[in-house]
């Protein structure tokens, strides 16, 4: 073992991926699972497992009772002692670490056996078990090395984080866990408290309020590695509750966040010393990719040709061409890939999740346009399409239109990430992304008001400022927010952002939201008061650590990341969580508790 405390003190010598022929002779003890018993016609071998690996264990020199092997059922934890050989030349494993050793045990003690006949899975069978199962037992799946080596590469980057940030001068500071209200668009998790009954906590949406209070507290560098909660729906690279590296920093511009970040980045992900972010701004990313987190590890990028369906018979995009709408079209060349029938037909799967009807299409072959809607595309539209465009030769154009710029956005960016993957287009690496000017606000047409788009401590631009707080209403949608996204690979890794540290912007931003003076006051009152007391311009950024991992290790769930994981339902498999609260426990709460 290579840590400094060395073994004194515990109960074995040795890890189980340790030994090698230097220890041929020594006597050692190992701890471990039994990870495979065999018997060959007397002659008793026991693989030995832990998260190091594996060693051969021996009895044939053994002279207590064998019979205690016979307890010894896969999975159970042993102490085992005995000397170091040199396994016979024609026994040696070349894929083992330890394949070159084996130990002749002289002792042996069962520490805890396995009840095997009611194991529900074998973490090292050649069966794989239900994702259900093994988040049930999650402790079983947590043996596997997988999930190990996982653990051990999040422990790795939190330190390095940790390492980074001291090294620029920032402090770690804890901030409360039982708090208020602090939106970032989900809905709150709240605790009903004993001793002021009828009232409740909030867990935190993220530390977002309280850094900023840092900072007016004189904090100027911040960080936490930090707990947040929020109720929302789950996908692949959400949970309940997830980890923030978060950060704040005081007298800041977005390019110091942005040089941090890379210096991050550059650790955790490999990175050449010199690397440094591309930047895009959020209305070039909607343009060219249809998102804000695009993934540009590959091309397809769309275009917009609104403008030359407005005279075309096919009413499916004339339609939206002369009412407002959009029309984005992607080529894929015939180099990259060709479509069957079926596989077009399988398009309007992928789009209707986004609200969209159906991906219209022609082919170009040999230069002849052929099959769907070819017969609505002119010569004179198809030369105005490749000019327009720059897309030329034989392959697929394919249109998505719609009266809704969000439904177009939405469907090409889904079938362009189905498409990249399908045509095995990913380049593998990383690639970074520095998404910024994002719109301040944006309209919510079901609770038929404005939201924010980061959240509402958000500074508009400097340029903007005076839009939103003279402009009216009517011109909030155009005012840009001085935040930013990192996105790699597709995914959001972080977002951040400058803040408010007027008084006056931060009230007229709660009442852009809707919130009455009353609201207002009740929710924050005591930070508006904050921002009258003297307060440093300030900005930060919060990385979602799940999702730093997530990519550092190609896990393909947001779930393989975290040691104790909720389903998509936000349960606890294991625990049983959430639970059914006792009488007790309501009594002493003063609440009424109905369940559906
Ligand atoms: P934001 O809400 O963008 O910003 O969150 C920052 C990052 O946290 C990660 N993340 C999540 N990860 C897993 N599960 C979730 N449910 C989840 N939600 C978010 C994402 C995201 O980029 N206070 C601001 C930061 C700031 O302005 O400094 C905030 O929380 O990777």
């Amino acid at each position: 073992m290579s840590s400094k405390l060395g073994t004194t003190g515990l109960m074995k010598s040795h890890h189980c991926g340790e030994l090698r022929k230097s220890n041929v002779g020594s006597t050692v003890t190992l701890c471990g699972w039994v990870n495979k018993y065999r018997d060959l016609g007397g002659l008793h071998f026991i693989d030995l497992r832990d998260k190091y690996g594996l060693t051969q264990l021996s009895f044939s020199e053994f002279s207590g009772d064998l019979s205690i092997l016979k307890k010894c059922y896969l999975e159970s934890t042993l102490k085992v002692t005995g000397e170091v050989r040199e396994r016979p030349a024609e026994a040696q494993n070349k894929n083992m670490g330890t394949g070159e050793v084996e130990v002749m045990v002289t002792d042996i003690e069962l520490l805890s056996g396995c009840d095997i006949e009611n194991l529900p899975f074998l973490p090292f069978g050649e069966k794989e078990a239900t994702e259900n199962l093994k988040l049930k037992y999650r402790y079983l799946d947590l043996r596997t090395q997988k999930l190990q080596n996982i653990l051990k590469i999040r422990s790795q980057a939190t330190v390095d984080v940790r390492n980074i940030l001291h090294e620029e001068d920032f402090i770690e500071v804890e901030t409360p866990i039982l708090y208020k209200s602090t939106p970032e668009g989900a809905r709150d998790y709240i605790v009903p408290s004993r001793v002021h009954p009828g009232e409740v906590y909030a867990l935190p949406q993220s530390p977002q309020t309280l850094k900023q209070l840092l900072m007016i507290g004189g904090t100027d560098k911040y960080f936490q590695i930090c707990r947040c909660f929020r109720d929302e729906d789950l996908r692949a690279d959400r949970q309940p509750e997830f980890s923030q590296i978060d950060i704040e920093v005081s007298f800041t511009t977005p390019e110091y966040i942005k040089r941090l970040v890379e210096k991050i980045a550059i650790k955790l992900y490999g990175l050449p010393q010199d690397f440094s972010m591309p930047v895009m701004s959020y209305a070039e990313a909607m343009e060219r990719y249809g998102c804000d987190k695009p993934d540009i590890r590959f091309g397809l990028e769309h275009k917009v040709v609104t403008e030359l369906f407005k005279e075309s018979d096919f009413a499916v995009l004339s339609g939206p061409a002369n009412n407002g709408g959009l029309i984005k079209t992607l080529f894929v060349p015939a180099e990259k890939g060709s479509f069957s029938r079926k596989d077009t037909d399988g398009f309007v799967d992928i789009v209707k999740p986004h609200g969209g009807k159906g991906v219209a299409f022609f082919k170009v072959n040999d230069g002849a346009r052929s099959a769907g809607i070819s017969k609505f595309i002119t010569d004179d539209l198809y030369q105005s399409l490749v000019d327009k465009t720059g897309f030329n030769g034989d392959g697929t154009w394919l249109f998505f239109a719609d009266n809704k710029e969000s439904v177009v956005h939405g469907c090409a960016d889904a079938l362009r990430r189905h498409l990249g993957k399908t045509l095995d287009l990913i380049e593998e690496g990383y690639k970074f992304l520095w998404v910024n000017d994002f719109p301040l606000l944006e309209y919510d047409e079901e609770a038929n008001r404005f939201a924010a788009m980061h959240h509402p401590f958000t500074m508009p631009k400097s340029e903007d400022v005076e839009v939103f707080l003279e402009g009216g209403a009517e011109n909030w949608s155009k005012v840009r927010a001085e935040a930013y996204d990192v996105v790699c690979n597709g995914y959001e890794l972080g977002g951040g952002s400058i803040r408010i540290h007027r008084q006056d912007i931060q009230k007229k931003m709660f009442e852009a939201l809707g919130m009455s003076e009353e609201e207002t006051q009740k929710q924050f009152g005591f930070f508006l008061e904050a921002l009258r007391y003297g307060v440093p311009p300030h900005g930060g950024l919060a990385f979602g650590l799940d999702r730093v991992v997530m990519l550092m290790t190609g896990a393909e769930s947001i779930r393989d990341v975290i040691a104790f994981p909720k389903t998509t339902s936000a349960t606890d498999l294991m625990a049983g969580a959430p639970s059914v609260p006792s009488t007790d426990q309501l009594d002493e709460l003063s609440m009424k508790f109905n369940k559906k």
